[in-house]
């Protein structure tokens, strides 16, 4: 294990079902850094689930809380950050993460995360193939545009990708 030092935070951005949060431990173990997760950061100071939250304070007011997280976030010592699928809808979060740090975009194609995220019920816009779809078009070409990298998550496990990424750290 080795242990990095990180100038600015590493934003990993990318679709639901991407990978993102497990690739956020997987990395910060192996780095020895700390890591965070807008959604769980949420749910800890909410007292309730990220699909719970985005239903009750609606999408903006859920873009608006994520905004606030990454600015808690970016404000302490560098870190790997798992970003909400969502984050990249926000104009203010768009701004942190092209201002502030690095960005690692994982993709995943709407197909895929369909299928990885269709066992449980935990996210917002499973309602059918048609509207992850939909979705997925509108945010790819945002996170196309923060991306300082891209890592591809088709037929690589979370582990793999975070060892990719930890040579470009
Ligand atoms: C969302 C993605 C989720 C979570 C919330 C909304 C989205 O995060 O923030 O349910 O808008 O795509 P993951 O990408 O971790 O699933």
């Amino acid at each position: 294990r080795t242990l990095y030092t990180l100038t600015r935070p590493v934003f990993l951005i990318g679709f639901m079902g991407a990978g993102k949060t497990t690739m956020a431990r997987r990395l910060a173990r192996e780095c020895g850094l700390i890591c965070a997760d807008t959604d769980r950061c949420m749910e800890r100071k909410y007292g309730m689930s990220a699909k719970e939250l985005y239903e009750q304070a609606g999408e903006e007011g859920f873009r608006q809380m994520e905004a606030e997280t990454l600015e808690e976030f970016v404000q302490g010592e560098p870190r790997i950050i798992a970003c909400g699928g969502g984050i990249v809808m926000g104009e203010r979060s768009r701004e942190i993460i092209r201002t502030c740090g690095f960005a690692v975009y994982v993709h995943v194609t709407a197909d895929e995360s369909a299928e990885r995220i269709s066992n449980h019920d935990s996210r917002p816009f499973f309602h059918s193939m048609e509207s992850v779809r939909s979705v997925n078009q509108v945010r790819v070409p945002l996170y196309e545009e923060l991306a300082d990298v891209t890592v591809d998550s088709s037929s690589r496990t979370s582990g793999r990708m975070a060892y990719e990424v930890k040579d470009i750290l």
